[in-house]
């Protein structure tokens, strides 16, 4: 290469960083523009710089907090993302103005094979297609009724789940919590999706691919910056293999029980039932690629959200021996040393949902939402929020915010009893203190079912065993992201029986 060419290809670099750099001041940070935010470079915007921190986004978006406060916008490529992290626009934004923001950003075309066009409750934009799935999800699987009807499934979980972390304990010494949760939670998701009680092995299958598949529909470089695209076709025919493994694993399930309920066997009874004659508007009925997808979400929604919570409220209770030891005597108070926990003894413990309550606050299994967009142009604290931004509701900041939580950092299941956790609106519905499960139109639909099965699986647990750390081996609190936020290192513990074990 010549000289000439190297002082031209430096000078068109220079005039296009200036142009970027003078595009950015006009077009963030001033009011009706788009919220301030870290400078970046042409083309690329801040990509490239979050790329280099070689740290997961969650903890990147905790330091820009404290320098850009409330509101800010991250350029990454070509998706405009603005970041809300304050209780009052958090609630502004979502409770407020309802359904300003309750629509979802496009699909990457890797997601779009999974969501099948986005007939997904979680991804499906804010209109008519959401409304119906939603709708028919919250009556099938959610209501009072269903959820007592479909009790023996999590009878049936859970005392399987209790014979295996007794044997799992006598043959290794120690229990490893958070696959036997996820394993019990999957177990019941599956069952309350298709009717049908399938093998260990087969479950771990269907974990195994769904877990695939998060992997494979998270954020890629392309995503960002679409010129790319055509380096990354590999992975377009990884997914659509993959695509094809999660067909021929679940199409049996969902043809099975078509066949059982043709034959007037028990008809309408599971969430997939209710499927088969479902015509969302513009639609019409759904095929067993869309039902795939639906049963899909419910599993992969409520499996890793669940059991992350489990093993972190067991961390604590496995380090802080007196809360365990009061939780205990609660449990017992409660249904004695020897009767099974039951669902309905659950809503009683007062000290048993402060817990759960305080490791929701302590470890929100998501530091995000899902990623929410506008459905038109609008303006949120005073900036301009275009329709096609990805609007990102960074919900964690809130729970560590130290004007509205003393000593945050603190794991204390009393705030909930006699302290600043008093009265708190999970839902967020009267105002913003900790929102696990997000707020408004989009609130996940099933977060009543989510505290049951936390709240059955660890009363449980710790009604018939006392939980110790494995000598020598103290657990270690670490974060980490996979999927939800995890313990880098999972927990191991010890397990001494206590009564009776069903
Ligand atoms: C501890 C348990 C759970 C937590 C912390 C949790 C949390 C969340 C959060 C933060 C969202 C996103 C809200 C938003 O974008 O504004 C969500 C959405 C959703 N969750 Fe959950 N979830 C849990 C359990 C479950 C379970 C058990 C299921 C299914 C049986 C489920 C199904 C869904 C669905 C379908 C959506 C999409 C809602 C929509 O876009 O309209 N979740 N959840």
């Amino acid at each position: 290469m010549e000289l000439t060419d190297l002082l031209i290809i430096f000078s068109v670099l220079f005039f296009l960083c200036l142009w970027w750099r003078h595009l950015s001041k006009i077009r963030r940070g001033s009011k009706n523009q788009l919220p301030p935010g870290p400078p970046g470079w042409p083309l690329v915007g801040n990509l490239i710089q979050v790329i280099l921190q070689r740290r997961h986004f969650i903890f990147i978006i905790r330091d820009l907090r404290k320098k850009y406060g409330p509101i800010f916008t991250m350029q990454m490529g070509q998706r405009t993302m603005v970041i809300v992290t304050s209780s009052q626009l958090i609630h502004e934004a979502l409770v407020q103005r309802g359904p300003a923001f309750a629509s979802r950003p496009p699909d990457s075309p890797i997601r779009l094979v999974f969501s099948v066009g986005k007939c997904a409750i979680n991804s499906a934009e804010y209109g008519s297609l959401w409304r119906t799935l939603r709708r028919n999800f919250v009556t099938e699987l959610i209501t009072p009724t269903r959820v007592k009807q479909c009790s023996w499934i999590r009878k049936w979980a859970m005392e399987y789940h209790m014979k295996r972390i007794k044997n799992e304990a006598s043959e290794n010494g120690f229990i490893e919590v958070m696959s036997n949760c996820r394993l019990t939670i999957c177990s019941i998701l599956i069952c309350l999706c298709f009717g049908a009680k399938i093998s260990e092995e087969r479950i771990k299958h269907i974990e195994s691919i769904l877990k695939d598949v998060m992997l494979i529909t998270s954020p890629q470089l392309p995503d960002f910056l679409p010129i790319l695209t055509p380096l990354f076709h590999r992975q377009m025919k990884e997914a659509k293999q993959l695509r094809k493994r999660q067909l021929d694993c679940l199409v049996p399930l969902i043809r099975n029980r078509k066949d059982f309920v043709q034959k007037g066997e028990n008809p309408n009874s599971e969430m997939v039932d209710s499927l088969f004659g479902l015509e969302p508007n513009g639609r019409g009925q759904l095929g067993d690629e869309e039902i795939v997808t639906l049963c899909s979400e419910v599993i992969s929604a409520g499996t890793d959200t669940s059991a992350t919570t489990v093993e972190w409220a067991l961390l604590h209770l496995v380090l802080n021996q007196e809360i365990q030891e009061k939780l205990y005597k609660e449990i017992v108070d409660c249904v004695g040393k020897d009767r099974l926990v039951e669902e309905e003894d659950v809503e009683k413990m007062v000290y048993l949902d402060a817990v759960v309550k305080e490791t929701l606050r302590r470890h929100p299994p998501g530091h995000f939402l899902l990623s929410h967009a506008a459905i038109k142009d609008t303006e949120l604290g005073g900036y301009a929020i275009p329709a096609g931004a990805y609007v990102e509701f960074y919900t964690a900041w809130v729970t560590e915010d130290p004007d509205l939580w003393s000593d945050a950092r603190e794991f204390r299941p009393e705030r909930f009893v006699d302290g600043d956790g008093v009265g708190v609106d999970v839902t967020g519905t009267r105002g913003v203190k900790m929102v696990p499960f997000g707020a408004g139109r989009r609130i996940c639909p099933a977060w009543s079912l989510g505290m049951l099965h936390i709240n059955l699986l660890l009363a449980r647990m710790v009604h018939a065993f006392k939980w110790l750390p494995v000598p020598g081996a103290p657990p270690d609190p670490t974060e980490t992201y996979a999927f939800t936020v995890v313990m880098k290192h999972p927990l191991k513990a010890i397990i001494l029986p206590r009564s009776y074990v069903g």
